[in-house]
């Protein structure tokens, strides 16, 4: 099939015309979707077609098909889960990188990636204040990234305990012992899990959701074995960390592999004002993050960081006689997918386009932002922040569980805003999560309005 030149130039342009309306519009539309799943897929069609339809045609059928049952994520009063938003140069690189149509594996077959992954990896390390030389692995999310440095640590430990899992799997090796926070992410269990590494021993936390490190000094004396403890950087709930410096001390004076998830509270480490909340943290043997979330690139895109290459490379390294390897090492020796696109690309754009200032300036300001909700939330009748927001959570109540729940539902009918409840220290809680960049003073006083029509209906 040949490449029709006017059929390739209509649908790039319909793509355009949508995708730059639907950003245009995220501003005023009301941030819940007006369409439901079965809207959406009678407005798509059942049937597969019998023969061909002209793309640019597709692409206008999916964009009026779906645009009603979408939600206004990248709206700046989008508050729920951890999203982030789209920084431009993020989403234009991001176009490029599907045009572009690499699979980034091997550092010679595709240069041009292998160059701006090597130079977006230097300037996170150098912007999270990770060491110099650890391995920068770009995977699908934070979960993997968690996978990522829970797999090399796991191998380690073994390794150290004289045992090979590249040869011998699991079955008949040492038990590697996970210590975790009692309100560390969900997401660690699933990947202990795939490890096949069982549930963690919880450590109990603060009430703000830190590990006590106390508590976890006492953990460490009960088992000589090979542990692993993993650390928090940004609370799901709280927004708080760790206490990194005395835990890593702890941890590493029983020889314990010592990893960070810090899913979005990594980014601390790129502000001034912030960085304190980090401090100790790069004493730690692998971390995590989200370049989809604080750093505001499109999804997917996680960040793996292990302090030695060579523990990495054991873990996810792999053979094929097709490959073309390079000495200095390849890409898909530092990530569990070989064929993967070009996540690097949007990456280097973004960090490249705000500069050192601009990603401190972005931190500060999702801060500062958290900080308005909270003090505009304590003003309304009966609100209560049950969190100290050290960064970009705030938690509240409204007196009793069904006044929360209330509140909750109403805020989200009422469409201004998006945040979602939670349950919290077993309470119901309002929980709002700013992450994104494009969130404005007017988009805090805009939402800080709706809570008070929610409050007061
Ligand atoms: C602390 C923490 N860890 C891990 C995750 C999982 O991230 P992802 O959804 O990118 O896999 C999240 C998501 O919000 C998180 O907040």
């Amino acid at each position: 099939m040949t490449l029709d030149n006017d059929q390739l130039d209509r649908a790039l342009d319909r793509a355009h015309h949508h995708a730059y309306r639907w950003l245009l519009s995220v501003d005023e539309r009301d941030v819940p979707p007006s369409a439901s799943v079965e809207e959406v897929a009678a407005a798509l069609g059942p049937d597969l077609p019998d023969g061909p339809t002209d793309a640019a045609k597709v692409v206008d059928l999916l964009a009026e098909a779906c645009e009603p049952g979408l939600t206004a994520m990248p709206s700046g009063r989008f508050f729920g889960f951890v999203i982030g938003g789209t920084h431009p140069a993020a989403l234009g690189a991001d176009w490029l990188v599907s045009a572009w149509d690499q699979n980034c594996v091997m550092r010679r077959v595709t240069p041009a990636h292998t160059a701006v992954e090597e130079a977006a990896a230097r300037w996170l390390l150098d912007l999270l204040r990770l060491p110099t030389g650890a391995a920068v692995g770009f995977v699908t999310s934070a979960t993997m990234a968690n996978f990522t440095g829970l797999a090399a640590g796991r191998d380690a430990l073994l390794r150290r305990a004289g045992w090979d899992v590249t040869d011998g799997g699991l079955t008949g090796a040492p038990r590697v012992r996970v210590l975790v926070g009692e309100e560390r992410h969900e997401s660690i269990d699933l990947v202990l899990r795939f490890l096949g590494l069982g549930r963690p021993t919880l450590v109990p936390a603060d009430a703000e959701g830190r590990i006590r490190p106390d508590a976890l000094g006492a953990a460490l004396d009960e088992y000589d074995g090979p542990t692993i403890v993993c650390l928090q950087a940004g609370n799901v709930h709280s927004g708080s960390f760790d206490p990194f410096a005395e835990c890593v001390a702890f941890a590493h004076r029983h020889d314990a592999w010592v990893h960070v998830d810090g899913a979005f509270g990594l980014w601390a480490g790129a502000s001034p004002t912030y960085r304190h909340l980090v401090e100790g943290c790069a004493g730690a043997d692998s971390w995590s993050t989200d370049a989809h979330k604080t750093l505001n690139v499109p999804y997917d895109c996680g960040i793996a960081v292990v302090r030695e290459p060579a523990d990495v490379r054991a873990a996810m390294g792999m053979e094929g006689a097709y490959l073309i390897r390079d000495d200095t090492g390849d890409p898909f020796e530092k990530v569990p997918e070989l064929s993967r696109r070009g996540r690097a690309f949007p990456v280097w754009a973004v960090l490249r386009s705000l500069g050192r200032s601009g990603v401190a300036d972005l931190v500060d300001r999702l801060c500062a932002h958290a900080r308005s909700f909270a003090d505009g939330l304590t003003a309304l009748d009966g609100a209560e922040v049950v969190n100290e927001v050290p960064f970009t959570q705030v938690c509240a109540t409204f007196g009793d569980d069904d006044r929360t729940r209330q509140v909750v539902q109403r805020i989200l009918a009422d469409g201004t805003a998006w945040m979602s409840g939670s349950r919290w220290h077993d309470l119901e809680v309002l929980r709002i999560s700013v992450s994104n960049w494009s969130t404005s003073d007017d988009d805090v006083a805009r939402s800080l309005a709706a809570l008070a029509r929610a409050v007061a209906d």
